[in-house]
Protein backbone atom coordinates (compact mmCIF):
# COMPACT_ATOMS: atom_id res chain seq x y z
CA UNK A 1 0.00 0.00 0.00
CA UNK A 2 1.37 3.54 -0.87
CA UNK A 3 -0.28 6.97 0.96
CA UNK A 4 -3.24 7.68 -0.80
CA UNK A 5 -2.58 11.40 -2.26
CA UNK A 6 -5.84 13.42 -1.08
CA UNK A 7 -5.90 16.73 0.35
CA UNK A 8 -4.93 17.43 3.75
CA UNK A 9 -8.21 17.91 5.67
CA UNK A 10 -10.27 16.07 3.14
CA UNK A 11 -13.35 14.36 4.70
CA UNK A 12 -15.65 12.73 2.52
CA UNK A 13 -18.61 13.15 5.29
CA UNK A 14 -18.37 17.12 4.72
CA UNK A 15 -21.59 18.79 3.72
CA UNK A 16 -20.11 21.54 2.08
CA UNK A 17 -17.83 19.70 -0.18
CA UNK A 18 -21.14 17.13 -0.75
CA UNK A 19 -22.81 20.39 -1.79
CA UNK A 20 -20.41 20.68 -4.55
CA UNK A 21 -19.51 17.69 -5.70
CA UNK A 22 -18.83 13.75 -4.72
CA UNK A 23 -15.39 13.25 -4.22
CA UNK A 24 -14.75 10.09 -6.53
CA UNK A 25 -11.34 10.98 -7.70
CA UNK A 26 -9.98 11.18 -3.84
CA UNK A 27 -11.84 8.32 -3.20
CA UNK A 28 -10.75 6.21 -5.55
CA UNK A 29 -7.41 7.20 -4.31
CA UNK A 30 -8.62 5.96 -0.97
CA UNK A 31 -9.81 2.47 -2.71
CA UNK A 32 -6.55 1.74 -4.66
CA UNK A 33 -4.50 2.60 -1.81
CA UNK A 34 -5.44 3.02 1.95
CA UNK A 35 -9.41 1.05 1.25
CA UNK A 36 -9.67 1.43 5.18
CA UNK A 37 -8.47 5.32 6.54
CA UNK A 38 -8.39 7.18 9.25
CA UNK A 39 -10.30 10.52 8.54
CA UNK A 40 -9.58 12.65 11.33
CA UNK A 41 -13.11 14.80 12.45
CA UNK A 42 -13.04 17.39 14.77
CA UNK A 43 -14.29 16.51 17.83
CA UNK A 44 -16.54 19.81 17.62
CA UNK A 45 -18.12 18.66 14.16
CA UNK A 46 -18.68 14.65 15.61
CA UNK A 47 -21.50 14.81 18.15
CA UNK A 48 -18.97 11.33 18.91
CA UNK A 49 -16.75 10.70 21.73
CA UNK A 50 -14.01 10.01 19.71
CA UNK A 51 -12.19 12.24 16.96
CA UNK A 52 -12.44 10.86 13.32
CA UNK A 53 -13.56 7.24 12.05
CA UNK A 54 -12.89 4.72 9.48
CA UNK A 55 -13.60 5.06 5.58
CA UNK A 56 -13.76 1.81 4.13
CA UNK A 57 -13.88 2.56 0.43
CA UNK A 58 -13.83 -1.44 -1.72
CA UNK A 59 -16.37 -3.32 -2.26
CA UNK A 60 -15.36 -6.56 -0.77
CA UNK A 61 -14.22 -4.66 2.72
CA UNK A 62 -17.82 -2.88 2.72
CA UNK A 63 -19.49 -6.31 2.26
CA UNK A 64 -17.35 -7.19 4.84
CA UNK A 65 -18.31 -5.26 7.39
CA UNK A 66 -21.82 -5.35 6.47
CA UNK A 67 -22.48 -8.78 6.93
CA UNK A 68 -20.63 -8.78 10.62
CA UNK A 69 -22.87 -7.56 12.16
CA UNK A 70 -21.73 -9.10 15.58
CA UNK A 71 -18.61 -7.15 15.15
CA UNK A 72 -19.64 -4.08 13.54
CA UNK A 73 -23.23 -2.85 15.63
CA UNK A 74 -25.67 -0.19 14.25
CA UNK A 75 -26.56 0.83 17.92
CA UNK A 76 -24.53 4.05 17.80
CA UNK A 77 -26.85 5.40 15.05
CA UNK A 78 -26.01 4.33 11.39
CA UNK A 79 -25.96 7.79 10.03
CA UNK A 80 -23.56 10.61 9.86
CA UNK A 81 -24.10 13.64 11.39
CA UNK A 82 -21.62 15.91 11.72
CA UNK A 83 -23.07 18.50 13.94
CA UNK A 84 -22.47 17.84 17.48
CA UNK A 85 -25.49 20.55 18.25
CA UNK A 86 -27.99 18.02 15.90
CA UNK A 87 -27.23 14.92 17.46
CA UNK A 88 -27.11 14.13 21.39
CA UNK A 89 -26.99 10.97 22.92
CA UNK A 90 -30.39 11.19 24.20
CA UNK A 91 -30.98 11.30 20.27
CA UNK A 92 -29.17 8.04 19.69
CA UNK A 93 -30.54 6.22 22.40
CA UNK A 94 -33.86 7.61 20.89
CA UNK A 95 -32.78 6.41 17.20
CA UNK A 96 -32.79 2.95 18.88
CA UNK A 97 -36.53 2.50 18.01
CA UNK A 98 -36.14 2.05 14.71
CA UNK A 99 -34.53 -1.21 12.82
CA UNK A 100 -31.94 0.83 11.13
CA UNK A 101 -30.22 1.41 14.34
CA UNK A 102 -31.19 -1.93 16.30
CA UNK A 103 -28.75 -5.04 16.57
CA UNK A 104 -30.25 -9.08 16.98
CA UNK A 105 -31.73 -9.62 18.69
CA UNK A 106 -34.10 -6.78 18.65
CA UNK A 107 -33.53 -6.61 14.97
CA UNK A 108 -34.05 -9.85 14.13
CA UNK A 109 -37.88 -10.14 15.34
CA UNK A 110 -38.85 -6.53 14.47
CA UNK A 111 -37.19 -7.20 11.20
CA UNK A 112 -39.15 -10.76 10.30
CA UNK A 113 -42.19 -9.16 11.58
CA UNK A 114 -41.90 -6.30 9.43
CA UNK A 115 -40.33 -8.04 5.87
CA UNK A 116 -43.49 -10.08 5.63
CA UNK A 117 -44.81 -6.49 4.76
CA UNK A 118 -42.05 -6.12 1.66
CA UNK A 119 -41.95 -9.61 0.04
CA UNK A 120 -42.40 -9.78 -3.97
CA UNK A 121 -45.62 -10.89 -3.85
CA UNK A 122 -46.86 -8.06 -1.09
CA UNK A 123 -45.25 -5.54 -3.57
CA UNK A 124 -46.51 -6.61 -6.63
CA UNK A 125 -50.13 -6.17 -5.43
CA UNK A 126 -48.89 -2.33 -5.83
CA UNK A 127 -48.34 -2.29 -9.56
CA UNK A 128 -51.72 -1.35 -11.11
CA UNK A 129 -52.31 1.71 -8.38
CA UNK A 130 -48.18 2.97 -8.91
CA UNK A 131 -48.90 2.68 -11.91
CA UNK A 132 -51.32 4.89 -11.83
CA UNK A 133 -50.20 7.39 -9.61
CA UNK A 134 -46.99 7.48 -11.54
CA UNK A 135 -48.61 8.47 -14.87
CA UNK A 136 -50.69 10.82 -12.44
CA UNK A 137 -47.98 12.78 -11.81
CA UNK A 138 -46.21 12.79 -14.74
CA UNK A 139 -48.96 13.66 -16.80
CA UNK A 140 -49.59 16.71 -14.30
CA UNK A 141 -46.03 18.08 -14.37
CA UNK A 142 -46.63 17.81 -18.23
CA UNK A 143 -49.55 20.10 -18.16
CA UNK A 144 -46.16 23.03 -17.98
CA UNK A 145 -43.41 23.58 -20.10
CA UNK A 146 -40.87 24.02 -17.48
CA UNK A 147 -40.39 23.43 -13.84
CA UNK A 148 -38.37 22.02 -11.11
CA UNK A 149 -38.25 17.80 -11.70
CA UNK A 150 -37.48 17.21 -7.71
CA UNK A 151 -40.41 18.73 -6.76
CA UNK A 152 -42.90 18.03 -9.22
CA UNK A 153 -42.02 14.64 -10.35
CA UNK A 154 -39.18 12.67 -8.12
CA UNK A 155 -40.78 13.58 -4.63
CA UNK A 156 -44.06 12.70 -5.28
CA UNK A 157 -44.05 8.82 -6.24
CA UNK A 158 -42.35 7.82 -2.99
CA UNK A 159 -44.32 9.14 -0.78
CA UNK A 160 -47.57 7.91 -2.67
CA UNK A 161 -46.14 4.44 -2.69
CA UNK A 162 -45.80 4.61 1.08
CA UNK A 163 -49.42 6.02 1.73
CA UNK A 164 -50.09 3.30 -0.82
CA UNK A 165 -48.54 0.26 1.03
CA UNK A 166 -49.62 1.39 4.80
CA UNK A 167 -53.72 1.92 3.20
CA UNK A 168 -53.82 5.44 4.01
CA UNK A 169 -56.74 6.98 3.05
CA UNK A 170 -56.88 9.38 0.10
CA UNK A 171 -58.25 12.52 2.55
CA UNK A 172 -55.39 11.80 5.00
CA UNK A 173 -52.32 11.84 2.38
CA UNK A 174 -51.97 15.56 2.45
CA UNK A 175 -51.17 16.10 6.53
CA UNK A 176 -49.07 12.71 5.70
CA UNK A 177 -47.18 14.46 3.51
CA UNK A 178 -46.76 17.39 5.23
CA UNK A 179 -45.62 15.49 8.47
CA UNK A 180 -42.67 13.53 6.61
CA UNK A 181 -41.14 17.10 4.70
CA UNK A 182 -41.56 19.21 8.24
CA UNK A 183 -39.93 15.70 9.77
CA UNK A 184 -36.99 15.69 7.27
CA UNK A 185 -36.52 19.74 7.86
CA UNK A 186 -36.66 20.27 3.93
CA UNK A 187 -35.42 22.88 3.08
CA UNK A 188 -39.09 24.50 2.22
CA UNK A 189 -39.54 28.57 3.34
CA UNK A 190 -42.88 26.85 4.81
CA UNK A 191 -41.17 24.91 7.30
CA UNK A 192 -38.72 27.54 8.93
CA UNK A 193 -40.93 27.52 11.97
CA UNK A 194 -41.69 24.02 12.38
CA UNK A 195 -40.48 21.99 14.74
CA UNK A 196 -39.49 18.54 13.55
CA UNK A 197 -39.90 16.84 16.78
CA UNK A 198 -43.52 17.60 17.24
CA UNK A 199 -44.45 16.37 13.24
CA UNK A 200 -42.29 13.63 14.42
CA UNK A 201 -45.18 12.96 17.36
CA UNK A 202 -47.99 13.82 15.29
CA UNK A 203 -47.43 11.03 12.84
CA UNK A 204 -46.20 8.51 15.84
CA UNK A 205 -49.65 9.13 17.29
CA UNK A 206 -51.19 9.08 13.86
CA UNK A 207 -50.18 5.42 12.94
CA UNK A 208 -50.82 4.38 16.22
CA UNK A 209 -54.60 5.18 15.97
CA UNK A 210 -54.28 3.74 12.74
CA UNK A 211 -53.39 0.58 13.87
CA UNK A 212 -55.61 1.04 16.72
CA UNK A 213 -58.21 0.79 13.78
CA UNK A 214 -57.11 -2.17 12.14
CA UNK A 215 -57.10 -4.27 15.11
CA UNK A 216 -60.94 -3.70 15.60
CA UNK A 217 -61.20 -3.73 11.72
CA UNK A 218 -59.38 -5.73 9.88
CA UNK A 219 -58.71 -5.36 6.11
CA UNK A 220 -57.13 -6.99 3.37
CA UNK A 221 -53.65 -5.33 3.12
CA UNK A 222 -50.58 -4.93 4.41
CA UNK A 223 -51.30 -3.14 7.46
CA UNK A 224 -53.25 -5.83 9.04
CA UNK A 225 -50.73 -8.77 8.22
CA UNK A 226 -48.06 -6.78 9.74
CA UNK A 227 -50.49 -6.44 12.78
CA UNK A 228 -51.48 -9.91 12.30
CA UNK A 229 -48.16 -11.05 12.52
CA UNK A 230 -46.00 -12.49 15.48
CA UNK A 231 -42.54 -14.12 16.08
CA UNK A 232 -42.59 -16.46 18.89
CA UNK A 233 -45.03 -15.20 20.21
CA UNK A 234 -44.49 -11.39 19.77
CA UNK A 235 -46.52 -9.34 17.81
CA UNK A 236 -45.84 -6.07 16.64
CA UNK A 237 -47.38 -3.92 19.45
CA UNK A 238 -49.39 -0.40 18.40
CA UNK A 239 -45.90 1.90 19.60
CA UNK A 240 -43.76 -0.54 17.36
CA UNK A 241 -45.99 0.14 13.88
CA UNK A 242 -45.63 4.15 14.93
CA UNK A 243 -42.15 3.90 14.98
CA UNK A 244 -42.01 1.37 11.64
CA UNK A 245 -43.92 4.40 9.60
CA UNK A 246 -41.89 6.98 11.12
CA UNK A 247 -38.83 4.64 9.54
CA UNK A 248 -40.25 4.41 6.20
CA UNK A 249 -41.04 8.14 6.16
CA UNK A 250 -37.07 8.59 6.79
CA UNK A 251 -35.62 5.57 4.81
CA UNK A 252 -37.83 4.97 1.83
CA UNK A 253 -38.57 8.63 0.69
CA UNK A 254 -35.17 10.85 0.14
CA UNK A 255 -33.47 7.70 -1.00
CA UNK A 256 -35.85 6.98 -3.77
CA UNK A 257 -36.55 10.91 -4.61
CA UNK A 258 -32.68 11.14 -5.28
CA UNK A 259 -32.29 7.40 -7.32
CA UNK A 260 -35.09 9.22 -9.53
CA UNK A 261 -33.45 12.62 -10.12
CA UNK A 262 -30.26 11.10 -10.36
CA UNK A 263 -31.24 8.63 -12.99
CA UNK A 264 -33.27 11.26 -15.22
CA UNK A 265 -29.83 13.41 -15.12
CA UNK A 266 -27.88 10.61 -16.31
CA UNK A 267 -30.33 9.63 -18.74
CA UNK A 268 -30.53 12.88 -20.04
CA UNK A 269 -26.23 13.42 -20.41
CA UNK A 270 -26.33 9.98 -21.75
CA UNK A 271 -28.75 10.21 -25.00
CA UNK A 272 -28.06 6.39 -26.39
CA UNK A 273 -29.15 5.33 -22.95
CA UNK A 274 -32.01 6.97 -23.20
CA UNK A 275 -33.09 5.50 -26.15
CA UNK A 276 -32.32 2.02 -24.97
CA UNK A 277 -34.94 2.86 -22.26
CA UNK A 278 -37.78 3.82 -24.77
CA UNK A 279 -37.07 1.17 -26.96
CA UNK A 280 -36.61 -1.79 -25.04
CA UNK A 281 -37.20 -1.44 -21.37
CA UNK A 282 -34.48 -3.42 -20.10
CA UNK A 283 -35.05 -5.17 -16.55
CA UNK A 284 -31.48 -4.19 -15.36
CA UNK A 285 -32.38 -0.65 -15.84
CA UNK A 286 -33.24 -0.01 -12.23
CA UNK A 287 -30.19 -1.36 -10.29
CA UNK A 288 -28.22 0.72 -12.43
CA UNK A 289 -29.70 3.71 -11.59
CA UNK A 290 -29.51 2.93 -7.80
CA UNK A 291 -25.70 2.18 -8.41
CA UNK A 292 -25.53 5.16 -10.35
CA UNK A 293 -26.90 7.41 -8.11
CA UNK A 294 -26.03 5.80 -4.58
CA UNK A 295 -28.53 7.80 -2.84
CA UNK A 296 -27.18 6.65 0.28
CA UNK A 297 -23.18 7.44 0.50
CA UNK A 298 -22.40 6.30 3.43
CA UNK A 299 -23.58 4.21 6.43
CA UNK A 300 -21.60 3.95 9.58
CA UNK A 301 -21.08 1.26 12.47
CA UNK A 302 -19.29 0.86 15.63
CA UNK A 303 -16.54 -1.69 16.32
CA UNK A 304 -17.88 -4.17 19.17
CA UNK A 305 -14.22 -5.54 19.78
CA UNK A 306 -10.58 -4.49 18.98
CA UNK A 307 -10.27 -6.35 15.86
CA UNK A 308 -8.80 -6.26 11.97
CA UNK A 309 -9.75 -4.49 8.57
CA UNK A 310 -7.64 -4.51 5.70
CA UNK A 311 -4.77 -4.70 7.74
CA UNK A 312 -5.80 -2.36 9.89
CA UNK A 313 -6.08 -2.59 13.85
CA UNK A 314 -9.78 -1.35 14.65
CA UNK A 315 -10.29 -0.34 18.38
CA UNK A 316 -13.56 -1.25 20.16
CA UNK A 317 -15.78 1.83 20.22
CA UNK A 318 -14.34 3.23 16.79
CA UNK A 319 -16.88 4.24 13.72
CA UNK A 320 -16.13 2.20 10.40
CA UNK A 321 -18.39 3.96 8.18
CA UNK A 322 -18.78 2.14 4.65
CA UNK A 323 -18.28 4.62 1.45
CA UNK A 324 -21.25 2.25 -0.90
CA UNK A 325 -20.54 5.27 -3.04
CA UNK A 326 -16.98 4.17 -3.82
CA UNK A 327 -17.73 0.55 -3.46
CA UNK A 328 -20.00 1.20 -6.64
CA UNK A 329 -17.18 2.31 -8.58
CA UNK A 330 -14.88 -0.64 -7.62
CA UNK A 331 -12.94 -1.23 -10.59
CA UNK A 332 -12.53 -4.79 -9.46
CA UNK A 333 -15.96 -5.67 -9.54
CA UNK A 334 -17.68 -3.44 -12.49
CA UNK A 335 -16.40 -3.25 -15.93
CA UNK A 336 -15.91 0.86 -16.93
CA UNK A 337 -17.43 2.07 -13.47
CA UNK A 338 -18.00 5.35 -14.31
CA UNK A 339 -20.19 4.49 -17.24
CA UNK A 340 -24.32 4.60 -16.92
CA UNK A 341 -25.15 1.38 -18.52
CA UNK A 342 -28.63 0.61 -18.05
CA UNK A 343 -28.12 -2.90 -19.49
CA UNK A 344 -25.31 -3.40 -16.75
CA UNK A 345 -25.57 -7.20 -16.22
CA UNK A 346 -24.51 -8.62 -13.69
CA UNK A 347 -24.37 -5.71 -11.29
CA UNK A 348 -23.51 -6.64 -7.37
CA UNK A 349 -23.83 -3.00 -6.14
CA UNK A 350 -23.82 -1.46 -2.60
CA UNK A 351 -26.84 0.85 -3.22
CA UNK A 352 -29.10 -0.78 -0.67
CA UNK A 353 -26.39 -1.61 1.35
CA UNK A 354 -23.58 -4.88 1.41
CA UNK A 355 -26.40 -7.80 1.94
CA UNK A 356 -25.75 -7.78 5.62
CA UNK A 357 -28.56 -8.37 7.95
CA UNK A 358 -29.93 -4.27 7.45
CA UNK A 359 -29.58 -4.67 3.72
CA UNK A 360 -32.53 -2.11 2.72
CA UNK A 361 -35.90 -3.71 3.25
CA UNK A 362 -37.64 -1.80 0.46
CA UNK A 363 -35.65 -2.91 -2.66
CA UNK A 364 -38.08 -4.20 -4.73
CA UNK A 365 -40.81 -1.30 -3.81
CA UNK A 366 -37.75 1.15 -5.04
CA UNK A 367 -37.14 -0.84 -8.19
CA UNK A 368 -41.24 -1.13 -8.56
CA UNK A 369 -41.17 2.74 -8.35
CA UNK A 370 -38.04 3.70 -10.28
CA UNK A 371 -39.53 1.32 -13.27
CA UNK A 372 -42.74 2.87 -13.62
CA UNK A 373 -41.35 6.77 -13.10
CA UNK A 374 -39.06 6.31 -16.48
CA UNK A 375 -41.82 4.05 -17.75
CA UNK A 376 -44.24 7.22 -17.02
CA UNK A 377 -41.65 9.81 -18.67
CA UNK A 378 -40.51 8.10 -21.96
CA UNK A 379 -44.39 7.55 -22.66
CA UNK A 380 -45.41 11.34 -21.84
CA UNK A 381 -42.46 13.42 -22.10
CA UNK A 382 -39.66 11.77 -23.56
CA UNK A 383 -38.16 14.78 -24.37
CA UNK A 384 -37.42 16.15 -21.13
CA UNK A 385 -33.87 18.49 -21.33
CA UNK A 386 -32.12 20.02 -18.49
CA UNK A 387 -32.33 23.61 -18.41
CA UNK A 388 -28.90 23.92 -15.98
CA UNK A 389 -27.13 22.23 -13.63
CA UNK A 390 -28.71 20.59 -10.48
CA UNK A 391 -28.31 22.39 -7.36
CA UNK A 392 -26.99 19.68 -5.00
CA UNK A 393 -28.08 19.22 -1.10
CA UNK A 394 -25.46 19.74 1.66
CA UNK A 395 -25.44 15.94 3.47
CA UNK A 396 -23.40 14.24 5.35
CA UNK A 397 -24.58 11.20 3.84
CA UNK A 398 -27.15 11.63 1.13
CA UNK A 399 -26.51 12.23 -2.27
CA UNK A 400 -29.30 14.67 -2.52
CA UNK A 401 -30.29 16.65 -5.48
CA UNK A 402 -32.45 19.60 -4.14
CA UNK A 403 -33.26 21.36 -7.42
CA UNK A 404 -33.27 20.13 -11.22
CA UNK A 405 -34.65 22.73 -13.58
CA UNK A 406 -35.89 20.80 -16.93
CA UNK A 407 -37.94 21.85 -20.09
CA UNK A 408 -40.55 18.84 -19.77
CA UNK A 409 -41.63 19.15 -23.78
CA UNK A 410 -38.05 19.62 -24.74
CA UNK A 411 -38.65 22.40 -26.66
CA UNK A 412 -37.61 25.32 -25.14
CA UNK A 413 -34.20 26.56 -26.75
C1 LIG B 1 -32.12 0.01 4.73
C2 LIG B 1 -30.86 2.38 0.69
C3 LIG B 1 -35.54 2.61 -0.64
C4 LIG B 1 -36.81 0.93 3.70
C5 LIG B 1 -31.36 0.55 3.71
C6 LIG B 1 -29.91 0.53 3.63
C7 LIG B 1 -29.57 1.23 2.51
C8 LIG B 1 -30.79 1.66 1.87
C9 LIG B 1 -28.17 1.53 2.00
C10 LIG B 1 -28.96 -0.23 4.53
C11 LIG B 1 -28.77 0.33 5.89
C12 LIG B 1 -27.65 -0.31 6.66
O1 LIG B 1 -26.97 -1.25 6.20
O2 LIG B 1 -27.43 0.14 7.79
C13 LIG B 1 -32.03 2.63 -0.01
C14 LIG B 1 -32.07 3.24 -1.34
C15 LIG B 1 -33.38 3.29 -1.71
C16 LIG B 1 -34.16 2.73 -0.62
C17 LIG B 1 -30.85 3.72 -2.11
C18 LIG B 1 -34.00 3.83 -2.97
C19 LIG B 1 -33.44 3.82 -4.15
C20 LIG B 1 -36.30 2.16 0.41
C21 LIG B 1 -37.75 2.10 0.44
C22 LIG B 1 -38.10 1.65 1.67
C23 LIG B 1 -36.86 1.40 2.41
C24 LIG B 1 -38.66 2.49 -0.72
C25 LIG B 1 -39.47 1.41 2.26
C26 LIG B 1 -40.55 2.01 1.92
C27 LIG B 1 -35.63 0.56 4.34
C28 LIG B 1 -35.62 0.02 5.69
C29 LIG B 1 -34.27 -0.24 5.99
C30 LIG B 1 -33.48 0.13 4.83
C31 LIG B 1 -36.84 -0.22 6.57
C32 LIG B 1 -33.71 -0.79 7.30
C33 LIG B 1 -33.47 -2.26 7.22
C34 LIG B 1 -32.80 -2.80 8.46
O3 LIG B 1 -32.19 -2.06 9.22
O4 LIG B 1 -32.93 -4.01 8.67
N1 LIG B 1 -31.87 1.22 2.61
N2 LIG B 1 -33.31 2.35 0.39
N3 LIG B 1 -35.80 1.71 1.62
N4 LIG B 1 -34.35 0.61 3.86
FE1 LIG B 1 -33.82 1.34 2.06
Amino acid sequence: MTKPNIPEGFDPTDPELMAERVPHEELAELRRHAPVHWIPQPREVGGFDDDGYWAVTSHELIREVSRDDKTYSSWENTAIVRFADYITREQIEMQRTILLNQDAPEHTKLRGIISRGFTPRAIATLRGALTERAEQIVSGANTDETGDFVTKVAAELPLQAIAELLGVPQEDRGQLFRWTNEMMGYDDPANAEVDPAQSSMEMLGYAYNMAEKRREEPADDIITKLLDASIDGEALSSEEFGFFVLLLAVAGNETTRNAITHGVLAFMDNPEQWKIWREERPKTMADEVVRWATPVTVFQRTATCDTELGGKEIKKGDRVAMFYISGNRDEEVFDDPYAFDITRDPNAHLGFGGTGAHFCIGTHLARLEIELIFNAIADVMPDITKLGEAKRLPSAWLNGIKELEVDFTGKCP
